[in-house]
């Protein structure tokens, strides 16, 4: 069974194969527009969303199939309890594959474990977005021609934002690419991002404070909103809400190619003078984001039933049991009956890592 729980589950091959075939839907929409007929995708969303929500339930319609589901898992017996792994059991008899988004980190891992049809995280807490990232792997593809030799900077929330670990997880499969991260002290990137993605896979990354000094080296910048739900401490999410804004001012040492990507919602850290400017891909992104969970929905599909596709969920040198995961929000702390599993970081240098959300043990 081939799930989508993190943008490394899709060797390059098969995730080119997803962004050739959403580049095909988008010239020759007429094709598609039934091949999902009698097919069921059910959203199951625990967390706010509008736009990947709302693109798989018009991605699941224009290929011709139904959608279920809540958006509001207060509304469901979540309410009275019922675990994640139990709603994707029950969830099963009615749909064909799962689309979830949930606060709880490796969420979506729990739900594949328990399931025998394909899951797609939807986004997990601050962990994994891996359908924004082929959203903006597409979106790349569409606006910059290629995915190899591309200086891309990141910039606000690097700790919290899942679409950018996904992103720079899928980059780091190509040659070339160069990372800027600008961000304050308090929302760095993740140190395992750094160990086991960058320097693992030889990605050459600089850490800077403020936009304006590499704005004009920058193929393309990647904006994200400072997220106040993943603050345990308001008074922090204050001091480093408004660290980064990207207006008509700054654009001026931009280079005229760069592309302006963000996976949207904004607050304020996109001025909307910035919006008519050509080089703002961010409502464009959108789009591709439809597009591109087409393609995901016919491909895990067509997987589902061929057993040379299959998502290694517990790798065979992870061990349980034995840690605990120091991470409060990781599913292995918030729900009952969820293992503590292991499993060696892939620097090997020794440390161990939650297969729900990479944190270290305690
Ligand atoms: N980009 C993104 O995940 O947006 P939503 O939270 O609206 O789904």
């Amino acid at each position: 069974m081939k799930h989508l729980i993190d943008p490394t589950d899709l060797t390059k091959e098969e995730l080119e194969e997803i962004i050739d075939l959403a580049l095909d839907i988008i010239d020759n929409r007429g094709k598609y527009s039934e091949i999902c007929k009698g097919k069921k995708l059910a959203t199951l969303f625990y967390e706010p969303s509008t736009r990947t929500r709302l693109s798989f339930t018009a991605a699941m319609m224009e290929l011709g199939g139904n959608v279920l589901g809540f958006s509001d898992a207060k509304n469901s017996s979540v309410s009275k309890g019922e675990t994640c792994a139990d709603t994707t059991k029950v969830i099963n008899c009615f749909a064909d594959i799962i689309a979830m988004r949930h606060f709880e980190e490796g969420a979506a891992t729990v739900s594949a474990m328990n399931s025998g049809i394909p899951v797609i995280n939807a986004g997990d807490g601050s962990h994994s977005h891996p359908t924004q990232t082929l959203t903006d792997l597409l979106t790349i593809k569409r606006e910059i021609g290629r995915f190899d030799n591309i200086t891309i900077g990141f910039c606000g929330d690097l700790k919290f934002g899942r679409t950018v670990h996904s992103l720079i997880k899928a980059l780091s499969r190509y040659k070339g690419i160069k990372v800027v991260l600008i961000a304050p002290e308090q929302l760095r990137l993740p140190d395992y991002m750094k160990q086991e993605v960058c320097e693992m896979n030889g990605v050459p990354f600089v850490e800077v404070d403020t936009m304006e000094e590499v704005i004009g080296d920058l193929d393309v910048l990647y904006m994200t909103r400072v997220q106040k739900e993943r603050f345990l401490d308001e008074d922090e999410y204050d001091r480093v809400k408004d660290f980064f804004i990207l207006d008509k001012e700054k654009l001026k040492n931009a280079r005229p190619d760069m592309r302006i990507l963000h996976p949207l919602p904004r607050v304020n850290e996109i001025s909307t003078d910035v919006d008519a400017d050509p080089r703002a891909a961010y409502f464009r992104q959108v789009e591709n984001g439809k597009f591109v969970r087409m393609a995901l929905i016919c491909k895990l599909l067509e997987w589902a039933d061929d057993p040379s596709k299959n998502t290694v969920l517990v790798p065979k040198d992870a061990v349980k049991g034995k840690f605990i995961c120091r991470n409060k929000r990781c599913i292995s702390n918030m729900e009952t009956g969820v293992e503590s599993i292991f499993r060696p970081a892939h620097d090997k240098s020794g440390e161990w890592r939650c297969i729900y959300c990479e944190s270290k043990p305690k």
